[in-house]
C-alpha cells in the first residue's frame, strides 16, 4: 500500500528517487522552486526548457538526471498548463508522476507544487493523493515471467508550496482517509472492469459485491435467475436468454446510524459482456464490450467508499447483471416482453439491451421510495458521438438534483454535460404492438435511450448518467492505463456526502 508523507517542499534535502515538479508555464529562474533547483543542478532550466521545447503545457514532460547534485536520481518537470489548475489537473499531475516512476522502477516519489492560486490546501492534497494512488494502479493479475512488474512505488512525498501552510495533523489525517476511500473505490471499480469477461461473469460480479458488503458492513442480497423471473424482471431475463451464464440482480444497502430522510438509490448497468445478442455486433464493436458493466462497477466501488465514509443519507445500490449473447434461446427482434411493473416493450434491436435491464430496475427502485434515483450506464455510442470520449451525458427530470450533481462535478473536474429529454423525439419510441419499443431512429440516440428509461420512472427525481465514453480508456495516457477509469466516483461521493 502506497504511503504518504507531507512536508513543506520542495524536498531537495529529503531523499526521493524521482522529484516531479509541476510547472504552470515556461520555467523561469524566478520561480521559487525551479530557480533554486536549477542552481543546485548547475543548469539554467529556462534555457533547457527552450531547447527541449518545454512550455509547461498540460501533460508536457521534461525529464532530467539529478546529476548527483540533488538527492533525487531523476527530476521530472510536468506541465499543469494554467496558473489556476483545478482538482483534475492536480490529480493528473500526481498520476503522471507516479506512472513515470513506475516505468523506471523508482520507489520514492516527491511531488512539488507551485503556489496554486485559487485552489485551497485541502482540495489539492486530496487531488494529489487520489492522483498518486490511481497513478500507481496497474492490472497485472494475468502477467507472468518478466511481464510481472519489478517494483512498486512505495512512498509519495507531497511537498507543499514554499509559501503554503501545513495543515494541522488531524485535518491531514481526515483528508488522507477521504482520499484513500476515493482512490480505493476507483481501484476496485477499475479491477472489476479490467477483469476479462470469462472471469467477470454476473456470478463473479455478485461475489465481489458480497465481498464489499462483508468488509464494509453493508446489507447485501443477490437474486438468481429463478428469483429474477419470479419477481417479474422479465426484461432482464429476456436479455439473459441467449446466454449460458446465469443473470444476477445485486442489491447493496447502507443504513446510516441516525435514520435519514434522504434515500439515494444508485443503479449501475452490469452487462458483463455485450455481444449485441441476435443483433450481433461486428468484431471491432465487440472488442472492448467487457466494459459494459462499468456502471455496475462504479456503484459497487462507490458503496465501498460509502461504507468507509458513513454519510448521513441512506444509500442503496442496484446492479442488474447479465451477458447479452446470441444463443438459440435469445430474445428475437419483434419479441414483446412485460417489464417489472407491467408496461410492455417491443424489442426491436437486441443490442439496445442496457435500457431493457435498466427498465426493470427503475421499476423496482421506485418501490424502495427513494428521494432520488441515479442510473449509471455505458448506454449509447451516440453519447460518445455527441460528447467525445471524456465526458458523460446527464439527463434528468429534476433541476435541483442536476444542480447538486453539477456542483459536485465542478469540484472534481469530471465532465458531465446535461442533454435534453427532447419531447419532440418521444414519438420515435411508438410501437404498434406494445406500450413502447426499445429503439428510436438514427439520430438522437442518446436522447431516445433516455426517453425510453423515463417511461419507467414516475415523479421521483431521477438522473440518468450515460458514461459510455469516460468509463473506459481505449489507449493509455500519461496519467492512466488503458481500461476501466473509475470515472464518476469522486463526483458521486461528493454528491452523496455533503
Ligand atoms: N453497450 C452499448 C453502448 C456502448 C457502445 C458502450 C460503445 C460503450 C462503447 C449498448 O448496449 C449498445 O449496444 N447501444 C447501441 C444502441 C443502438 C442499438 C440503438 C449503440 O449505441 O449502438
Ligand atoms: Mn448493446
Ligand atoms: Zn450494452
Amino acid at each position: 500500500m502506497l504511503k504518504f508523507e507531507v512536508v513543506r517542499g520542495p524536498t531537495l534535502d529529503g531523499s526521493v528517487d524521482l522529484l516531479a515538479v509541476a510547472t504552470t508555464g515556461k520555467p523561469s529562474a524566478k520561480d521559487p522552486i525551479l530557480g533554486p533547483l536549477g542552481k543546485t543542478l548547475g543548469v539554467d532550466l529556462g534555457v533547457l526548457a527552450d531547447e527541449e521545447l518545454f512550455e509547461g503545457k498540460a501533460e508536457q514532460q521534461l525529464a532530467l538526471s539529478g546529476r548527483d547534485r540533488v538527492p533525487a536520481k531523476r527530476i521530472l518537470l510536468l506541465g499543469l498548463d494554467t496558473a489556476a489548475p483545478g482538482y483534475l489537473r492536480v490529480r493528473m499531475f500526481a498520476a503522471a508522476a507516479v506512472r513515470h516512476a513506475l516505468g523506471l522502477n523508482l520507489r520514492r516519489v516527491g511531488l512539488a507544487f507551485p503556489d496554486l492560486a485559487g485552489l485551497d490546501t485541502a482540495t489539492w492534497i486530496e487531488a494529489a493523493m487520489v492522483g498518486a494512488r490511481t497513478g500507481a494502479y496497474r492490472f497485472t493479475r494475468y502477467l507472468t515471467g518478466d511481464r510481472k512488474p519489478k517494483a512498486e512505488v512505495e512512498t509519495v512525498v507531497l511537498c507543499t508550496p514554499p509559501a503554503g501552510r501545513l495543515l494541522p495533523p488531524p485535518r491531514l489525517e481526515e483528508l488522507l482517509a477521504r482520499a484513500a476511500a476515493v482512490a480505493g473505490a476507483i481501484d476496485l471499480a477499475r479491477d472489476l472492469v479490467n477483469e476479462p469477461p470469462n472471469v467477470m461473469t454476473p456470478r463473479e460480479l455478485a461475489r465481489r459485491a458480497e465481498d464489499v458488503a462483508e468488509r464494509g458492513g453493508l446489507e447485501c442480497e443477490v437474486w438468481d435467475r429463478k428469483r429474477i423471473v419470479a419477481e417479474g424482471m422479465n426484461l432482464l431475463a429476456a436479455v439473459n436468454a441467449g446466454s449460458r451464464e446465469e443473470p444476477r440482480f445485486i442489491q447493496l444497502r447502507y443504513r446510516p446510524e441516525k435514520p435519514s430522510k434522504r434515500r439515494v438509490v444508485l443503479i449501475g448497468k452490469g452487462l458483463t459482456f455485450d455481444a449485441g445478442g441476435l443483433c450481433l455486433k461486428p468484431p471491432k464493436g465487440m472488442q472492448d464490450m467487457k466494459c459494459d458493466m462499468s456502471g455496475g462497477a462504479l456503484v459497487i466501488g462507490l458503496m465501498a467508499a460509502v461504507a468507509a465514509r458513513k454519510p448521513k443519507a441512506e444509500v442503496i445500490a442496484l446492479v442488474p447483471s447479465t451477458e447479452n449473447m446470441p444463443g438459440g434461446a435469445a430474445a428475437r427482434p419483434g419479441d414483446v416482453v412485460a417489464a417489472y411493473g407491467g408496461k410492455t416493450v417491443e424489442i426491436i434491436n437486441t443490442d439496445a439491451e442496457g435500457r431493457l435491464i435498466l427498465a426493470d430496475t427503475l421499476g423496482y427502485a421506485r418501490k424502495l421510495e427513494p428521494t432520488v434515483i441515479l442510473d449509471h450506464a455505458t448506454l449509447t455510442g451516440a453519447c460518445m458521438v455527441a460528447l467525445g470520449p471524456y465526458a458523460a451525458g446527464l439527463f434528468s427530470n429534476s433541476d435541483p438534483e442536476t444542480e447538486r450533481l453539477l456542483r459536485a462535478a465542478s469540484a472534481t473536474g469530471e465532465q458531465f454535460w446535461r442533454l435534453p429529454l427532447a419531447e419532440d423525439l418521444k414519438d420515435m419510441l411508438h410501437s404498434d404492438v406494445a406500450d413502447v419499443k426499445n429503439v428510436g431512429e438514427q439520430f438522437g440516440g442518446a436522447i431516445t435511450a433516455a426517453l425510453f428509461l423515463r417511461h419507467f420512472v414516475d415523479r421521483t427525481p431521477w438522473l440518468h448518467l450515460d458514461i459510455a465514453g469516460p468509463a473506459y480508456l481505449e489507449k493509455a495516457t500519461s496519467y492512466a492505463p488503458r481500461g476501466g477509469t473509475g470515472f464518476g466516483i469522486p463526483t458521486l461521493l461528493r454528491f452523496i456526502e455533503p
